[in-house]
C-alpha cells in the first residue's frame, strides 16, 4: 500500500466507481470520490476492471498522455459475438473524440476552424434573443422546470442553427442525441437499450447523409458545409468522417450544456449567499461559470488506455489497460483546490477539468461558456426570488453525464415580460 493511501474500515463499502450506480451515490458522488483520492487514488477496481483516477495531477497526466482509442472496432465486436453493435462502433471509430494522433490532429484541425472563440463570439446577441423567447412565456406564470424550459431547448437550438439543420428538427435531434449519450457516459450498459440506440445511429446517419447531398445542391451555412469544404493543405474529410463528426459534435454540445445550466442553477440556488453575490455584480458571471463547471462537471469522467506500462503514483498500469480519468473528483482534489467542496464565485486559480485537457481538450468550450453565461444572466435579471420548489432531486441514470430531470423553480411573476 502507498503512504498516501489509508486504511479502509470493516464497515466501509468495498471501494469501487460502481457505486455511481446507486440513486445516493449518484445525488452526492464527493464523498466517495474523497475516499478514492484518501484511499487509493490510483485504484484497480476489480468490479469494473478499469484503472479509476481521482487525483487532479494524475487526472491531468491521463489525459495528456494516454490513449483515447478506446471504443473498439467493428470487427473485435464481431469477434466477440456483438456484430449487432458494429453499426455503433463504425461511427464512434471515426469521431474525434476516440482517435490519437495523427489521425486525431487531422480531423480536429479541420473541424476545428468554425469553432474558434472570435467565430462563436459573434453568436452572442442571438443566443441572447433565443433565451429570451424562451423565457417570455414561462414569466408571467411565476414558476418553471429549469431543465425543459431553458437547459434543454437552448442548446438543442444553438447546435441544429450551428449544424446549418432545420430548427424544427431540434426534438429528433435531441432524442438522437440523448440516446447516443448513454453509450458516451455510462460504463454499464443495458443490453436492452441496445436496439434503440442502433436506430438512433441509423437515423443519424441517414439524416446527416441527405443534409450533405442536399448542400452539394444548395449550398449553405453551418457546420455540415464547413465540415464539408474543410481543407488543409489539399486534405478532406470523407464523407462517413463528416457524418461521424457531426454527430460527436451535436451530442457534446447538448447534454452537457444541459448540465451546466441546470446544475450551475442548481448549486446557486443550494447557496444563497453566492446567489446574493451574483445577483447584485452581474460583471461575476464569467467566474461564477467557470466556478459551476468546477463544482458540478456535467462531464464527470472519460476513459483512455494506457499507451506502455506505465507508472501511475506508484502503481503499475500495464499497456492497453482501461483507465476512467474522474475530472468531477480532480475538481474536487484538496490538493489542487483549497476548500474544494465549498462554492466561491469568485475562485481564483481555477483551472478546472470539466472541459479536459490536452489534445482532445473542447473544442464545443467558447460556446458553451457563451451559452451558460447568456442563460445564467437572463434567469438573474428577468426571475427575482428565485427558489427551488420543495421537491426531492431526481438526477439522470447516465451517471458520466451528470444532470438533473427536472429542476422545478418559482420566481416572482412578470405580467410584462419583455427582455431588458
Ligand atoms: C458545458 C458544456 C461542455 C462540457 C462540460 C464539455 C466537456 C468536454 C470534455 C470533458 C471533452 C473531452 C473528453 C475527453 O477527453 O475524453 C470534450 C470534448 C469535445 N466536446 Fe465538449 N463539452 C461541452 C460542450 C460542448 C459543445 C457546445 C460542443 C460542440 C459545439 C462540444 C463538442 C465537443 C467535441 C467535438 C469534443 C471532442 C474533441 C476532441 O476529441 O478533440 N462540447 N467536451
Amino acid at each position: 500500500m502507498s503512504a498516501g493511501r489509508a486504511a479502509a474500515t470493516r464497515h466501509d463499502p468495498p471501494l469501487s466507481l460502481y457505486h455511481l450506480l446507486e440513486p445516493d451515490v449518484v445525488a452526492d458522488p464527493y464523498p466517495l470520490y474523497h475516499r478514492l483520492q484518501a484511499e487509493d487514488p490510483v485504484h484497480w477496481d476489480r468490479f469494473l476492471h478499469v484503472w479509476v483516477v481521482t487525483r487532479y495531477w494524475d487526472v491531468v497526466r491521463v489525459l495528456h498522455d494516454f490513449s483515447a482509442e478506446r471504443t473498439p472496432t467493428p470487427d473485435q465486436l464481431t469477434a466477440m459475438g456483438l456484430a449487432d453493435l458494429s453499426p455503433i462502433a463504425q461511427v464512434m471509430v471515426k469521431q474525434m473524440l476516440f482517435m490519437d494522433a495523427p489521425t486525431h490532429t487531422r480531423i480536429r484541425g479541420l473541424a476545428a476552424q468554425a469553432f474558434s472563440p472570435a467565430r462563436v463570439e459573434v453568436l452572442r446577441g442571438h443566443i441572447r434573443e433565443i433565451t429570451d423567447r424562451l423565457l417570455d412565456p414561462v414569466l408571467p406564470t411565476g414558476r418553471m422546470d429549469v431543465i425543459a424550459d431553458l437547459a434543454e431547448p437552448l442548446p438543442c437550438i444553438v447546435t441544429a442553427e450551428m449544424l446549418g439543420v432545420p430548427v424544427e428538427d431540434r426534438r429528433r435531434l435531441k432524442a438522437w442525441s440523448e440516446d447516443f449519450a448513454e453509450m458516451l457516459g455510462s460504463f454499464q450498459h443495458n443490453p436492452d437499450r441496445a436496439p434503440q440506440i442502433l436506430r438512433a445511429v441509423e437515423e443519424m446517419t441517414d439524416y446527416f447523409r441527405s443534409a450533405m447531398q442536399d448542400r452539394r445542391a444548395r449550398p449553405r451555412e453551418g457546420l455540415i458545409s464547413e465540415l464539408m469544404d474543410a481543407r488543409i493543405q489539399g486534405d478532406r474529410l470523407t464523407e462517413e468522417e463528416v457524418i461521424a463528426n457531426c454527430i460527436v459534435t451535436m451530442v457534446g454540445g447538448q447534454e452537457t450544456t444541459t448540465n451546466l445550466i441546470g446544475n450551475g442553477i442548481l448549486s446557486l440556488l443550494r447557496h444563497p449567499h453566492e446567489l446574493a453575490k451574483l445577483r447584485s455584480d452581474l460583471s461575476l458571471i464569467p467566474s461564477a461559470v467557470e466556478e459551476l463547471l468546477r463544482y458540478e462537471s456535467p462531464i464527470q469522467h472519460t476513459g483512455r488506455l494506457a499507451p506502455a506500462d506505465v507508472e501511475l503514483a506508484g502503481r503499475q498500469i500495464r499497456r492497453r489497460q482501461a483507465v476512467i480519468a474522474v475530472m468531477g473528483a480532480a475538481n474536487r482534489d484538496p490538493e489542487r483546490f483549497p476548500d474544494p467542496d465549498r462554492l466561491d464565485i469568485t475562485r481564483q486559480d481555477n483551472r478546472h477539468l470539466a472541459f479536459g485537457y490536452a489534445a482532445h481538450f473542447c473544442f464545443g468550450a467558447p460556446l458553451a461558456r457563451i451559452e451558460g453565461q447568456i442563460a445564467l444572466e437572463a434567469v438573474l435579471r428577468r426571475m427575482p426570488d428565485l427558489a427551488l420548489e420543495p421537491a426531492p432531486l431526481v438526477w439522470r441514470a447516465n451517471h458520466g453525464l451528470r444532470g438533473l430531470k427536472t429542476l422545478p423553480v418559482t420566481f416572482k411573476a412578470d405580467a410584462h415580460p419583455s427582455a431588458p
